[in-house]
């Protein structure tokens, strides 16, 4: 990496692209254009008890295609039933993981309305993922109306229940079958549904997590910030050696300072009591090693709405949780993400040791505070504007604006 690449990492400052990338957006597919093949009476399967739904296990009766290739650009959206699909052995995706994807919900409310949770962040984050992947972009708000379609033809499939979702699982890859290492000038776009449980078999438990620096998940100048399966894959060998540990998950650590980034597959929060000051902590994005979480910004926006604490986006240190578990300074720490929505820190082996870290009982914790506002708008107990209805569509100004800020935050880890 140039010193220059180097600096505009390490301080997260500047404007100038240092290096160019080419759009890939030959223009869009579009939503009207979408043609539905559905299932047969004889396809439509059964669906599961909430109670054995577990999480990604279960899938809908139907999914969305949507072809691109490099002479034809995109080619008109289909919802189909749910099929394997056929690929030749070379292509791309295969060999050199050219793939990206997304992860959302949709939630059915106590009013019977199902509501998708801030889509258009998600496509935005999409649109960022498919830059970096060198895989062809497209218009946001066409996808998210194709979703809808989806969504509204497998709607029964939404759980009854207010301890389920719709898990919503949009996927990118290159398919063109050649082995050279370059963008593949064929790609497919496809969506998929499952209904899912909780994301921990175990339900809202604390977990234990093994913090060993010699494991790095992101480095300046990777793809940490984008959501892409090449970023997952590495990370399986990780989690066999956690549960060696008697641990769930890694917590991920960088550089020399040991800084904190992520935690398993979320992000991650600290929230400290210093001289009578509450802080809520989560690593900053400018480093681009962390994953512009949907959840992790929504629990900022709350908690700056709550003013109940002060909010940083910083460095946060291993040495700094180990010295506030031992001084009492620490108060909890807890993962985000939209599988599990939130997950609060147990214990952290350290160094060959498992230490303890406060775990507040639930009517005092922030991460049960956070887990109860978000469900109340995930399940329409709350009109909020971030549960967004698929039958009655809109999303009102000030989300706009959120939205804006958020793709903003997202363009400026590109280089
Ligand atoms: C999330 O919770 O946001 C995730 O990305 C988890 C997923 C990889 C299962």
């Amino acid at each position: 990496m140039t010193s220059k690449v180097w600096k505009r990492f390490v301080t997260g400052g500047g404007t100038k692209r240092l290096i160019g990338h080419q759009h890939r957006l030959l223009s869009s597919f579009k939503s009207d254009e979408l043609r539905v093949e559905p299932a047969g009476p004889h396809e439509l399967q059964s669906k599961p008890p909430v109670s054995d739904l577990g999480f990604g296990k279960h899938f809908t009766d139907h999914m969305l295609r949507i072809k691109w290739s490099q002479s034809k650009g995109w080619e008109a959206p289909v919802i189909c039933k749910l099929q394997s699909m056929d690929m030749h052995p070379a292509a791309k995706v295969l060999h050199y993981a050219q793939e990206l994807f997304e992860g959302m919900k949709a939630y059915r409310g106590v009013d019977n309305e199902i509501r998708m949770f801030r889509p258009m962040h998600n496509m935005a984050r999409m649109l960022i993922s498919a830059r970096r992947s060198c895989l062809p972009e497209f218009d946001p708000k066409e996808l998210v109306q194709c979703i809808r379609r989806l969504i509204q033809i497998d709607q029964e499939w939404v759980p009854h229940s207010a301890s389920s979702s719709l898990y919503i699982r949009p996927t990118m890859i290159g398919v063109e079958p050649t082995l050279g290492v370059a963008p593949a000038t064929e790609a497919e776009l496809f969506v998929i549904l499952s209904p899912v449980g909780p994301y921990f078999a175990s339900g809202v438990k604390p977990v234990n997590l093994l913090a060993d620096p010699n494991f790095v998940r992101a480095w300046p100048g990777g793809s940490g910030y984008s959501k892409m399966g090449s970023n997952y894959a590495p990370t399986l060998y990780i989690s066999k050696i956690a549960a060696q540990h008697n641990c769930h998950q890694a917590l991920w650590l960088y550089g020399p300072d040991e800084e904190i980034t992520e935690v398993g597959a979320m992000n991650i929060f600290a929230l400290f009591q210093k001289e009578g000051r509450l802080e809520l902590v989560t690593p900053t994005l400018d480093s681009g090693l962390i994953l512009p979480g949907v959840t992790r910004r929504s629990v900022l926006e709350l908690a700056r709405e709550w003013q109940d604490c002060e909010v940083s986006e910083r460095k946060l240190t291993m040495k700094e949780i180990l010295k506030g578990a031992e001084d009492g300074s620490l108060v909890e720490m807890f993962g985000t993400g939209t599988a599990a929505i939130v997950s609060p820190v147990g214990n952290i082996m350290y160094d060959g040791v498992m230490k303890p870290l406060p775990v507040p009982d639930e009517d005092k914790s922030f991460a049960q505070k956070v887990m109860k506002t978000l469900s109340g708008i995930y399940y329409g107990e709350v009109k909020h504007a971030w549960g967004v209805p698929i039958e009655d569509w809109s999303i009102c100004k000030e989300e706009e604006k959120r939205i804006e800020d958020y793709k903003k935050s997202l363009e400026a880890r590109m280089l």
